[in-house]
């Protein structure tokens, strides 16, 4: 089996003017991710490090970047599954550091536990040794922006939930990030992370940090990281529904990825999209929203795209690789 790593940078009616900073984020997330897997043999390693790339890039809701709650404060989350041991960390409500997934990681391998929450979750990052950054720190001018916009479209009556040309109910707030990837022994491990969306209030969980809703994995059948709109994903189980059909249905990771997709937009109405790697090392990408970007990389191909039906191809130099580890470490 060769090994991939797929990742996702969030599903949502992301507009044109962002179109080109998402696709460039997550090829380069996709290449980190493939090189460490490649250097350290690590699943683990691989999805960590695609994410913690989205996590420092404020064009994705993670990390430096994410969205605002109502009170102007970032509440972040994260998750991690590995799909040998079937261990899973999952972190909520932390403030204030650059890489919630690292956190949710050391939930996994740190404490007896699955899911830290909030005033504990931050106490235990502190324990950890994270860098604790200024508050605010993560707040940008683009998370403002978004804020009062929300703001202003919910004193003009103009919510969120129109209904589209599709008939299906639209949500411009949810993205995250997430990353899938499998080694050559169909060792298969899933992150995903995120700011949540834009205007919630303060306490409220999405997605993203449930097993099953945002983050799945068992080397058995394979692993989904999902994105969109929280409230609706975690009423389909969405990633755990795509795994069960690959289980029960023997669907290939495309099928099982489109059709529950679709199935949880038909049922709840909000939208979303996942990412898939079944353990034949099959490759699965939908989105019900508009836009969703996404990308992998296998042997020396990237693959990526970001709307409806695209598929772009393109060799990735090793001296592309080589100088985008080195930005990173300077
Ligand atoms: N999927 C991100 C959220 O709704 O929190």
């Amino acid at each position: 089996m060769e090994p991939i790593v797929l990742v996702h940078g969030g599903a949502g009616d992301i507009p044109k003017s962002r179109v080109q900073g998402k696709l460039r984020g997550v090829r380069q997330a996709a290449q980190i991710g493939h090189y460490v897997l490649n250097q350290t043999l690590s699943v683990l390693d691989a999805v960590e490090a695609a994410v913690k790339h989205m996590e420092l890039d404020a064009d994705f809701n993670a990390g430096y970047g994410s969205v605002l709650t109502t009170e102007k404060t970032v509440e972040m989350e994260a998750s991690v599954m590995d799909g040998k041991t079937l261990k899973a960390g999952c972190i909520t409500g932390v403030i204030d550091i650059m890489h919630p997934i690292t956190a949710a990681r050391r939930v996994m391998e740190k404490t007896p536990h699955n899911f830290l929450g909030f005033h504990g979750a931050n106490n235990f990052v502190r324990q950890q040794g994270f860098e604790i950054l200024k508050s605010n720190a993560l707040v940008t001018d683009q998370a403002m922006d978004a804020l009062e916009n929300w703001k202003e479209e919910q004193k003009s009556g103009n919510l969120k939930f129109a209904k589209t040309e599709i008939g299906h109910k639209k949500d411009e707030r949810g993205d995250t990030v997430g990353a899938v990837a499998i080694d050559q022994y169909g060792n298969i491990a899933v992150a995903t992370s995120t700011g949540g969306i834009t205007g919630k209030l303060p306490g409220r969980i999405g997605d993203t940090p449930v097993l099953g809703g945002g983050t799945y994995c068992d080397n058995r059948y394979g692993g989904v990281s999902t994105t969109g709109h929280g409230e609706t994903i975690m009423k389909a189980c969405l990633a755990h529904d795509i795994v069960k059909r690959i289980d029960y249905l023997g669907e290939d990771a495309q099928t099982a990825t489109e059709i529950a997709c679709k199935n949880m937009t038909d049922r709840f109405l909000g939208t979303g999209g996942a990412i898939t790697i079944d353990n034949k090392g099959k490759v699965g990408v939908s989105f019900t929203s508009r836009r969703m970007a996404w990308a992998y990389q296998k042997l020396n191909m990237m693959h990526y795209g970001i709307e409806k039906d695209d598929h772009f191809e393109q060799i990735v130099e090793q001296s592309e690789v080589e100088s985008l580890i080195a930005g990173k470490s300077t």
